[in-house]
């Protein structure tokens, strides 16, 4: 009984999930209804066309048995034919010009709404998972919404047109077709399951060895330096065979599925033909009529035939939906939008308490620090500093407590709004590819020479910099590639440094420079932005003399002044 319970309440929850995709998807779809729109009526346009074509072929089959060669009736004929190619073309042009616009759109949305979501929830997905869900699964869908929904109903519309012609010229025929008709669609339910399982694991299988690829070609110093070659091209091998097995799997499924509905429409098809001539031997139909049945059972066959291959892409349309909203739908953060900056910035933590998972790492964390103080933040490795750094820039909220700034204009709780008045220097590398201007302009988009020259010296980056041969024009390749790790350091400081901001936050920031070199920038930050509130976390106990403050973390989440 408990199973059969658990099994209704996963059906109902499935339910809920595929009408909240429909929902999302024709969402979607809306801005589009207009282009594709004009898709559809070309198409009908041209079906009409052709069933016209096939009509006037009735007469003149039933003409040439009389007789007669009715030359007018060819000529429009052999004119229907060359309109509706044409009919076709445009609206092939037209659908592909639509496909383009609309993937290109979602995919901006999809990178918007990744960049807008709430860091903690976006960073657990792998990059190379959010890459493959942006490039494959969006083209899935973008596909899928301008192929396959106008197709299913343009092929409907089709084997209602052909029915009622049908219908016409002869009732039993046309019921045979009514009964055959619903075929594709029980193949479709019959196999419907195994079908979504094969292309969810193929999907997966494809982030894993994307994600995988690009994280081992990012890190090739790792697998060189540790032998991991003969192992990597095993993983590659074993993601490839993975792979392999599941297309094969999904293809051979779609094949069974297509050829079954393909098998009984081709019956449908070898009946009509010997009923057609059964009726032509008792003199009840004329030749002209079997061409039409004839024409319409292989045009209506066509289109079935097409159908069959719609419904595996409207599969795949539909579990790409689901990999996208479960991006798409991740909670966003928002901006109230204010943009001062204020002079000077205090901070007041109270009680707060956190943790990302079951652990608590902060424990009613209490402590206070005026405009103007620096801080040293220091502790173990693994402590919770950086933590700390990501309240404060609300990056996560405390489950517990709270965070408020303390700026001229009054007091303004941690929001997102608060990183206009912070720059951060992240731990680890985080410059981007391109040259050593273009990284300071990601701290202030017009930045001119000058203010980058003050600011590598404040960051007692500018004698090297000088002495690269193109300078502030040095181009930088993936992962600060072309100057050391300390160089790349001293550069994300000053990438910080110049949108003089009233908060600087320093995460071991200076972790690969020599004793001298770091003194000498906190000596520069001490000095020169006596204004500045500044946080450095730092494992060096002898830049503590530089900071008014010391904030000791301890293993227990606490904190000692
Ligand atoms: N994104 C995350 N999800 C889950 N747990 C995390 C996450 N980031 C950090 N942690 C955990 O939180 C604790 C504190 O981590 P944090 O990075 O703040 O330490 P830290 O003091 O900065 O260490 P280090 O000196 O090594 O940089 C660690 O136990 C870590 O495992
Ligand atoms: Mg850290």
């Amino acid at each position: 009984m408990g199973s059969k319970k658990e099994q209704l309440l996963r059906g109902l929850k499935n339910r809920d999930e595929t009408v909240r995709m429909i929902k999302w998807m024709v969402k979607v779809v809306t801005p589009y209804t207009r282009f594709v729109g004009y898709v559809f009526m070309i198409s009908v346009v041209s079906m009409l066309i052709s069933y016209a074509g096939v009509i006037i072929g009735k007469h003149v089959v039933d003409d040439a048995t009389t007789g007669t060669v009715n030359l007018r009736n060819m000529i429009i004929m052999c004119s229907a034919t060359i309109v509706s190619i044409g009919v076709g073309i445009g609206s092939s042009i037209l659908g592909s010009y639509i496909g383009e616009k609309f993937s290109f759109t979602i995919r901006q949305q999809f990178y918007n709404d990744i960049q807008r979501s709430v860091w903690l929830k976006a960073s657990a997905f792998h990059s190379g998972d959010l890459v493959t869900r942006l490039t494959s699964d969006i083209g899935a869908l973008a596909d899928g919404l301008i192929t396959v929904l106008p197709r299913t109903v343009l092929t409907g519309v089709q084997l209602s047109v052909a029915f009622f012609i049908l219908f016409h010229y002869d009732r039993p025929i046309a019921l045979f077709a009514l009964v055959i008709g619903p075929v594709g669609a029980v193949c479709m339910l019959l196999f419907r399951n195994r079908y979504k399982k094969y292309q969810t694991a193929l999907r997966e299988c494809e982030s894993d060895y994307r994600s995988f690829m690009q994280e081992s070609l990012s890190t090739l110093t790792v697998v060189k330096t540790f032998r991991q070659e003969d192992a990597n091209e095993a993983r590659m091998d074993g993601l490839r065979r993975r792979r392999l097995k599941l297309v094969l799997q999904n293809t051979t499924l779609g094949s069974v599925m297509g050829a079954v509905i393909r098998l009984v429409y081709s019956a449908g098809y070898v009946i009509a033909f010997c009923w057609g001539a059964y009726r032509i031997s008792r003199g009840d139909i004329t030749y002209g009529t079997l061409t039409v049945f004839i024409t319409l059972v292989s045009q209506v066959q066509g289109s079935i035939s097409g159908l069959a291959g719609i419904i595996p892409q409207g599969y795949n349309m539909l579990i790409s939906a689901k990999r996208i909203m479960e991006v798409v739908e991740l909670p966003k953060e928002t901006y109230g939008g204010r943009t001062d900056v204020p002079e000077r910035v205090g901070l007041r933590v109270e009680d707060v308490s956190f943790s990302y998972g079951e652990e608590p790492v902060l424990n009613d964390l209490s402590f206070a620090v005026a405009p103007g103080e620096k801080v040293a933040l220091i502790g173990p490795s693994g402590v919770g500093k950086t933590t700390v750094i990501r309240l404060l820039l609300a990056l996560v909220e405390p489950q517990e407590g709270s965070i408020c700034y303390t700026t001229d204009g009054g007091e303004e709780p941690v929001s997102p709004d608060v990183r206009r008045f912070i720059s951060y220097v992240p731990q680890g590398n985080t410059l981007v590819s391109g040259s050593i201007a273009d990284n300071l302009r990601v701290g202030k988009q017009d930045a001119t020479r000058e203010e980058m020259t003050r600011v590598l010296r404040l960051a007692a980056a500018d004698r090297f910099v000088e002495k690269l041969p193109d300078g502030l024009d040095t181009v930088l390749s993936e992962k600060s590639g072309g100057i050391s790790e300390g160089q790349a350091q001293r550069i994300a400081i000053a990438r910080a440094l110049i949108g003089d901001k009233p908060v600087i936050i320093l995460d071991e920031a200076t972790s690969a420079l020599d004793e001298g070199t770091e003194a000498a920038i906190l000596k520069n930050i001490t000095e020169e932005l006596r204004d500045k509130t500044c946080f450095i976390i730092t494992h060096r106990r002898s830049m503590l003399r530089y900071c008014g403050k010391v904030l000791e973390l301890g293993e227990n989440g606490s904190v000692k002044e």
